[in-house]
């Protein structure tokens, strides 16, 4: 079979088939298949080992986003969502991207930062000069607690130091810069801080106190660019609207968090069927979206001499393949099958590729026939659901409701009575 992520009409084939079309894609072996099937696939033992007063597991729906094509490759994306048309939105916008090519991308590498943090020196600049001198063995220190990231080519590679004026007075902030390769990098960065601590005490002549990673990894930013064809949009009006969107969410606050919520629906789905830490996936993309002081959007729009939408994101995004959930999670290990990616680089770029196709989908309803109505065609089934209707109950009740704008949970319940009247 072809290795096309273009798969049609891949929403209308059902549960199954779909399963069969994801593991002919990504050769997934019957136990994986299964493993996936059974909603979760976390058996609770290993939950019980992986956090502190395991009561369950809480499972959420596994979706596919088709059509991804980044820089030349085709993916399927596991997404793990609760809520309705994210995924349905990332596949049409990453279709709507391969008419020009799909999306291209890069990377300033699995660069992460270490801060450790020296109080009450009484000269902070002397003692920022003295760290400086102290770099080799600073980093031979951080370096000795990974031999293996070494050998994989990773490691401390630098530090950089800087005064910084506080409330309760200067601090000298001492930054391990290190290269995690396939690793998010949260342990091996902490260790190494920990481990070169009483170095820089020593050497700052201050009091040290934290030593942590930074998730503001502005040193492991990733890129996505695609062209999106004004006719594919529906017409150069379209572009035009995305291009106010974005001037809109450029401009105000308020619109912006809601523009980068949308990114964040892509990539956080993603990470989550990945097994990543999306609170450090969100902290590193809202504080590098307010890294100018103004909170600003993490994509930007533009329309070419064609009149086509030209969209870029920018953002850290600290993923991981190796320890962490991802490495034990089988659902996760799954995903990260489905998906092929070969490196934490590659994830990422796929993951920015997810949240730029995202932020163009909500773009394009928003500027033109707005979210609702996609959205309410859901809702009506998630209160169908809600009031007990099962099977095709469902189907015929959020129907019904649709069709005569009454969305409501009284409506649905009326709707099972007459149905369920009907039958006996
Ligand atoms: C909803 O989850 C996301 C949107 O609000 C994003 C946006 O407004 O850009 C549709």
């Amino acid at each position: 079979m072809s290795r096309s992520s273009e798969v049609a009409a891949f929403y209308k084939l059902d549960l199954p088939q779909r399963l069969k079309v994801v593991r002919e894609f990504a050769n997934l072996t019957e136990e994986e298949a299964n493993i996936i099937q059974q909603g979760g696939g976390l058996k609770l033992d290993l939950a019980d080992r992986m956090i502190e007063n395991v009561i369950g597991t809480m499972p959420l729906p596994l979706g596919i986003a088709t059509n991804f094509l980044v820089n030349g490759r085709d993916y399927l994306v596991p997404m793990a969502i609760e809520e309705a048309s994210v995924v349905a939105a990332a596949s049409n916008a990453a279709k709507m991207a391969r008419v020009k090519g799909g999306f291209v991308t890069s990377n300033t590498g699995p660069v992460m930062i270490g801060q450790i943090q020296a109080a009450g020196m009484k000269n902070p600049f002397a003692a920022k000069m003295d760290l400086i001198v102290a770099k080799d063995e600073i980093l031979k220190k951080a370096n000795d607690q990974d031999p293996i990231l070494i050998k994989l080519g990773g490691g401390a590679k630098d530090i950089e130091v800087k005064v910084i004026d506080t409330i309760t007075g200067p601090m000298v902030i001492t930054e391990l810069i290190v290269d995690c390769r396939d690793a998010m990098g949260a342990n091996a960065v902490n260790t190494m801080c920990e481990a070169v601590a009483p170095i820089v005490e020593r050497v700052s002549k201050g009091k040290v106190y934290l030593r942590i990673i930074s998730n503001l990894a502005t040193k492991r930013l990733v890129r996505s660019k695609a062209v999106f064809d004004k006719e594919a949009l529906g017409g150069e009006e379209v572009v035009d609207g995305i291009i106010q969107a974005y001037a809109f969410a450029h401009a105000d606050p308020y619109r912006c968090a809601t523009h980068n919520k949308g990114i964040m629906n892509g990539i956080i789905a993603v990470g989550l069927a990945c097994g990543q830490d999306i609170r450090a996936l969100e902290a590193g993309a809202h504080s590098y979206a307010s890294r100018s002081g103004r909170y600003s959007p993490l994509t930007a729009w533009e329309k070419n001499e064609d009149g086509d939408a030209v969209g870029t994101i920018e953002l850290p995004i600290a993923v991981g393949l190796i320890g962490g959930a991802a490495a034990v999670h089988p659902v996760a290990k799954a995903n990260l099958k489905i998906l092929g990616v070969k490196s934490a680089i590659e994830l990422a770029e796929v993951m920015a590729s997810v949240g730029l196709a995202q932020n163009l989908a909500a773009l394009r309803a928003l500027a033109a026939e707005g979210i609702q109505r996609g959205h309410m065609k859901l809702h009506a089934r998630n209160i169908a659901v809600t009031v007990g209707a099962k099977g095709e109950q469902i189907d015929i009740i959020a129907q019904r409701m649709v069709e005569e704008r009454r969305i409501r949970m009284d409506r649905a319940k009326e709707l099972l009575e007459e149905l369920t009247a009907k039958r006996s």
